[in-house]
């Protein structure tokens, strides 16, 4: 069992994709790795006032409809209360943090998805000072498969009912920054949930093994 500093893993992906499942295995394979849990965060979300940030964002009004510059900023004041008030002093104690999304999901879908890529990477860049994962897996799903799955489970929230075109953006924009960082690896998700979690766990435990002792 390794004692290495705890670093910082990042579940992301359309809806539809398998995140939750895909969080349960990750934190067993963490756990089996480190011998300790990891703190397990969501974006939006993870801290009380995050929280209700998530349901900002997820709950439509149509009296007062969320402009998109105002559902960015949203996303960011949730992220930087999360990352001061829980994900760095994790880090800073040595424990592992594993996220179930983080700045990814503002670049594709605000950035591609909005079209506001010039104000996410403006804000990202003055709000998180370079603040990065170590890790990120993106599981990929086509966006009309992913709907799909995700309508099967019940009513979609504000974003989930976006068309088609705003997820393909997103989809566009994930697999591009996939492509520029070594740090994010891509998963199909289009896959049996057997092969899906498979690959995670090979892809992974790969990653974690390679990982230097301090
Ligand atoms: P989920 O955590 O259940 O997937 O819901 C989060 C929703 O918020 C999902 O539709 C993706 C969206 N989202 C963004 O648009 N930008 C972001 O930065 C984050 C974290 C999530």
């Amino acid at each position: 069992m390794s004692q290495q500093l705890g670093q910082f893993i990042v579940i992301e992906g359309l809806e539809g994709a398998g995140k939750s499942s895909a969080v349960s295995l990750v934190q067993s394979i963490i756990t089996e790795h480190t011998g300790q849990t990891p703190v397990c965060t969501r974006e939006p979300g993870g801290t009380p006032l995050a929280e209700k940030i998530r349901d900002l964002v997820k709950i439509a009004d149509e009296n007062d409809p969320l402009c998109d510059e105002a559902e960015c900023l949203l996303f960011y004041a949730a992220r930087t209360q999360l990352i001061t008030n829980v994900i760095k002093p994790a880090l800073a104690k040595g424990q592992w943090v594993l996220g179930d999304r983080h700045n990814l999901s503002s670049l594709a879908y605000q950035g591609g998805g909005r079209g506001l890529m010039p104000l996410v990477k403006a804000i990202s860049d003055a709000s998180l000072h370079g603040f990065k994962p170590d890790l990120t897996l993106y599981l990929d799903i086509d966006p009309s498969l992913g709907l799909q799955r995700a309508s099967a489970r019940g009513a979609l929230d504000r974003i989930e009912l976006q068309h088609i075109a705003f997820f393909e953006r997103a989809r566009a924009t994930f697999l591009a920054f996939a492509a520029e960082d070594e740090s994010i690896i891509v998963i199909d998700a289009s896959q049996s949930i057997d092969k899906v979690h498979q690959d995670i766990r090979d892809k992974l435990t790969k990653r974690l093994l390679a990982v230097k002792r301090p």
